[in-house]
């Protein structure tokens, strides 16, 4: 199918005020809202992207830690041939490292490094172009609590705005629509939901992860991801601090200091460009209890109960 004619299915979908000005309405596509932009990469990744076996896709809502996980998975895979002095990560954004499905590869899939397996989304489950989901690729999950994974998302785009000199919306109004499922990629919940029942139903294929417990304990879940995707250490690997030092140099501290994602900037000359530093605020668990009211919280702890009632997952 054309652009026009994707153009003109999005012009019939449901619409909705989006959380930055009147060029980025939100459109609800397949029981998720999204920007015309990312919606029709969306489409057309449904029609073209055709997944290979060794295929590795991270899949996240936005803000709850993709740029983390895309440096650790790319880390882990590449280490034979990078160690934590030469990794292509320590000059380049990690976005820039993997590509991005529903914008690198909507096209077509023959445009990838054959050397990289990885490739990432934010496309929910049962919107994923069918030849991942039938395909023996892996995918690895990340989600995040919600008031952080809000807090996050509302400071990502007021950032973004400031820098194309633009008013941000008011956190009251983002937090409203939020509630309502309002965002990039949500409801947030349904994006979450979607994953986890798939992991649980096809646990071979989806490795679910939770960035408040990566946090927590960062080598485990490094072995297990590293296991997971086929790319297992050796004890050898082990013995030397290989882990360790794949966790470290993927870490907050590390990557937020780096000149490139201080002062780079991705996806430079198109409309989509974006400081790298804005994919790096403060990368810590609860910061939420600095801009949600205990009203706010209450709320969205609310919604979160009842949305995963009977699921076996806490968030
Ligand atoms: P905060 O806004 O709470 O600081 P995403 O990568 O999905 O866009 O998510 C962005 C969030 O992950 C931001 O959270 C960001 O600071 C945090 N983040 C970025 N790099 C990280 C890293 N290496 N380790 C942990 N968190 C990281």
């Amino acid at each position: 199918m054309k652009m026009a004619s994707f153009k003109e299915i999005i012009s019939t979908l449901p619409r909705r005020k989006g959380w930055k000005d009147s060029n980025n309405d939100l459109f609800l596509y397949q029981g998720f809202w999204c920007s015309s932009f990312f919606i029709e990469g969306v489409m057309s990744a449904q029609q073209n992207f055709q997944s290979q076996p060794s295929d590795i896709v991270i899949c996240t809502a936005p803000k709850t830690g993709t740029t983390w996980l895309k440096s650790l998975t790319f880390a882990i895979v590449t280490r034979t041939t990078f160690d934590d002095s030469t990794s292509p990560l320590l000059t380049n954004l990690s976005h820039d490292c993997v590509p991005f499905l529903e914008v690198d590869l909507a096209q077509s899939s023959t445009n990838r490094d054959p050397k990289n397996p990885l490739l990432a989304t934010h496309v929910p489950y049962s919107s994923l172009p069918k030849s991942i989901i039938d395909s023996s690729c892996k995918i690895v999950y990340i989600c995040r609590n919600p008031k952080d994974a809000f807090v996050s998302l509302y400071h990502f785009i007021a950032r973004r705005l400031v820098f194309k000199d633009m008013k941000p919306l008011a956190l009251e109004e983002a937090f409203e629509l939020y509630c309502q499922g309002v965002s990039s990629y949500g409801p947030y919940w349904d994006h979450v939901l979607g994953f986890w029942k798939a992991s649980l139903d096809r646990p071979d294929k989806i490795l679910f992860l939770k960035y408040e417990e990566m946090m927590e304990d960062t080598v485990v879940y490094v072995k297990k991801l590293a296991d997971f995707i086929g790319y297992p250490f050796s004890s050898e690997e082990i013995k030397k601090g290989l882990v360790e030092k794949i966790v470290s140099m993927c870490s907050f501290e590390n990557l937020s200091n780096l000149e490139v994602n201080k002062s780079g900037k991705h996806r430079e000359g198109t409309p989509g460009v974006i400081e790298n530093k804005i994919y790096f605020r403060k990368g810590k668990v609860g910061d939420w209890e600095n801009y949600l009211t205990p009203v706010m919280a209450a709320r969205l702890d609310s919604i979160t109960l009842q949305k995963l009632n009977g699921s076996g997952l806490t968030l």
